[in-house]
C-alpha cells in the first residue's frame, strides 16, 4: 500500500533556520520574462547559482493576471523550460517551476490559481505593490490567505513598506527575503531578527540577467551561517 503523501510545502519544521541551498525566487527561464534573454544566459545564471552553493533553483517568472491567462502562462513557461532542460548539464542545480504572481483585485476567484504554485507544493509566491497597500489589496490578500488549497508566501518582503510587513507578520503569513537585503547594514538587524523568529521561510536571489543576486546569495549564506 502506498502511504506516501504529496509534498505540500518546502518549509522546514524548524523555521528558525532556512535552507541556504535553496534559491526560492529566480528569473532564469530563457525568454519567459525579462530575467534571461537566451539559453546561454540562463545556463550562465545556473552556473552562478551552483558556484554560490545553490542546489535547487525555483524558476519563478513573472505572472501578471491582468495580462495573461493562467493556461497561456503555464504553456509558455513549459516551452521555455523545455528549451532550457534540453541543454542543462546533468550536474547543474535542480530547477523547479513556479511563478511570481502579482496580486490583483479578485484574483482569489481564478479557477486555476493552484497551477501557479511552486511545483510539488501548495505555495504561491505573491508579489505585492511597492507603495502602501490600499484596502482592496488587503481584502484580496486575506481572501487568498483563506483559500484552503493555497499557502501564500510574500515575495521579497524586504522591498515593501515596513508597516505592511509588520501586519503580515502578525497574521503569520510566511515571507521570502531577497539575499541582497542582508547586505544593507542599516536594516540587517531587523531582517536577521525576522529570520531568527521564524517569520522568513525562504531566501531568494531574484536574479535577473547577470544582476548581483548570486553574489549576494553567497555572501548572505556565509553571514547567516555565522549569525544563526
Ligand atoms: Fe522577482
Amino acid at each position: 500500500m502506498d502511504i506516501s503523501i504529496p509534498m505540500q510545502t518546502r518549509m522546514k519544521e524548524d523555521s528558525s533556520m532556512i535552507d541556504l541551498s535553496l534559491d526560492y525566487h529566480a528569473h532564469i527561464l530563457p525568454g519567459c520574462d525579462h530575467g534571461s534573454s537566451s539559453v546561454d544566459m540562463s545556463l550562465k545564471q545556473i552556473n552562478m547559482a551552483k558556484e554560490a552553493g545553490v542546489q535547487t533553483i525555483c524558476a519563478t517568472p513573472h505572472f501578471y493576471p491582468h495580462k495573461e491567462s493562467v493556461s497561456s502562462f503555464i504553456e509558455r513557461r513549459r516551452q521555455t523550460a523545455d528549451i532550457l532542460w534540453a541543454q542543462i548539464p546533468t550536474n547543474a542545480p535542480r530547477v523547479l517551476l513556479g511563478a511570481e504572481v502579482l496580486i490583483c483585485d479578485g484574483m482569489e476567484r481564478l479557477k486555476a490559481i493552484h497551477e501557479l504554485c511552486l511545483e510539488g507544493t501548495n505555495e504561491l509566491l505573491l508579489e505585492m505593490p511597492f507603495y502602501r497597500w490600499p484596502a482592496p489589496i488587503w481584502d484580496t490578500l486575506y481572501r487568498l490567505n483563506d483559500l484552503r488549497d493555497i499557502q501564500i508566501v510574500i515575495a521579497h518582503a524586504d522591498r515593501y513598506p515596513p508597516e505592511d510587513i509588520h501586519q503580515l507578520i502578525s497574521e503569520g503569513i510566511p515571507l521570502q527575503l531577497n539575499a541582497e537585503c542582508l547586505r544593507k547594514h542599516l536594516h540587517r538587524k531587523c531582517y536577521l531578527e525576522w529570520i531568527q523568529k521564524g517569520y522568513v521561510s525562504y531566501l531568494g536571489s531574484d536574479i535577473h540577467e547577470f544582476g548581483p543576486g548570486y553574489h549576494d546569495f553567497e555572501k548572505c549564506r556565509k553571514l547567516l551561517c555565522r549569525y544563526l
